[in-house]
């Protein structure tokens, strides 16, 4: 995730459980692989394997360029973005307005598979609006190019954000190709992602905004999916050494003017919902030195740690404010009707149109 998952923010969604770990995107545009931008999203120092890059551009050529550049400085799967709406990538035709040219897809594909001897993956949304979702087409052609999986954010690039993730789509997909496929899309929840582990058959799950603020949620959903059981949050201890540990690689890395405004963002993401939150990110945001901006951080985790052993959210939503766990009973409906329909895949999955607070 763009402005997101910087090295910092990886390297401890890894630490927390999270089995890979994607780049932010990279331009392919070669005038820019000096920028500093560029030179710190391509900084891989110390970053556990495999070290996923992600590219993003419209043009073959350049996009093979771009690949054999980061496969030189370390990346070892390259993972090619057809799934970005933002207007910023999507006006130079590239992101997910790539999907409306399938010919151009096939030829992007060739070029970077051909460029590099590394596994090259896809990210993909079901295509660019929803009168023309072609994501089983384009996987299809994925394949055949030799591409070594693929990621589908269920939803079209019209869609930006907003309404029901079409699992039904991301199922159809992985029925229809063999190589490993990702699904993606408001999981948000062990419980959400076993259940789209088990509607769409998908060999994995993506998170991508549910861990804002909650990088701890990889474990939790390993645990789940392991054992049937919930893994307790964090202790108020563990939250605040993790969240001063990420503080110090973040501030290392982007040099500390810098990552004292990158931080706030976090900072916001991680104490959503807690209780004395408020406060503290006023104190976060005002913070201009990296030693104002732990101290804050202490003095809210001195009030937590006398409202009990655990984080303790106010509306019991989770620090990412996208986190709804689904009651047990509609659990148990949604397992049921999935049982129910195994042989003929339901129009829609049965938890389609269920609000989130996203
Ligand atoms: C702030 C932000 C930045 C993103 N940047 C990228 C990106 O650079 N490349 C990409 O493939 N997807 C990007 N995405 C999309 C996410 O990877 C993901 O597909 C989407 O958020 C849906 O998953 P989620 O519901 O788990 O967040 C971004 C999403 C957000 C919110």
């Amino acid at each position: 995730m763009a402005g997101v998952t910087d090295r910092p923010f990886r390297q401890l969604c890894r630490r927390l459980g999270a089995g890979y770990a994607v780049s932010e995107m990279v331009a392919s545009d070669p005038r820019l692989f000096d920028s500093a931008k560029t030179r710190r999203r391509t900084d891989h120092a110390g970053e556990p394997a495999p070290i996923a890059v992600q590219i993003a551009g419209s043009d073959p050529a350049r996009l093979a360029e771009a690949a054999r550049h980061n496969v030189a400085r370390g990346a070892q799967i390259i993972d090619i973005n057809m799934g970005c709406p933002a207007k910023k990538v999507c006006n130079a035709a590239a992101g997910s307005a790539l999907l409306a040219d399938e010919p151009l897809v096939a030829s992007i594909l060739d070029a970077v598979v051909r460029a590099v001897d590394v596994p090259v993956t896809l990210k993909i949304r079901t295509g660019p609006d929803p009168a023309h979702r072609n994501a089983l087409s384009i996987a299809g052609i994925a394949q055949s190019a030799g591409v070594a999986a693929l990621t589908v954010h269920g939803r079209t690039r019209a869609c930006m954000f907003t309404g029901p993730v079409e699992y039904e789509t991301i199922a159809a997909v992985k029925a229809a190709v063999a190589i490993p496929v990702i699904a993606n899309g408001d999981i948000d929840s062990p419980e959400r992602a076993r259940d789209v582990l088990a509607f769409t058959g998908a060999d994995a799950v993506m998170i991508g905004r549910a861990a804002q603020g909650r990088p701890w949620i990889f474990r939790e959903i390993g645990h789940f999916l392991a054992t049937g059981r919930r893994l307790a949050p964090p202790t108020v201890d563990e939250a605040r050494e993790l969240i001063l540990a990420h503080l110090e690689d973040h501030y290392a890395f982007h040099g500390e003017a810098q990552g004292v405004r990158i931080a706030r963002k976090h900072l916001g993401w991680y104490t959503r919902d807690l209780a004395g939150g408020d406060a503290a990110r006023a104190a976060f945001n005002a913070a201009e030195t990296a030693t104002a901006q732990v101290a804050a951080v202490h003095r809210l985790f001195e009030t937590l740690a006398g409202l009990g052993d655990r984080l303790q959210y106010t509306t019991g939503a989770g620090s990412a404010g996208v986190w709804t766990p689904r009651p047990a009973k509609g659990d148990a409906a949604a397992r049921a009707a999935l049982r129910g329909t195994r042989a003929r895949r339901p129009a829609a999955a049965p938890w389609a149109g269920e609000a989130l607070a996203a």
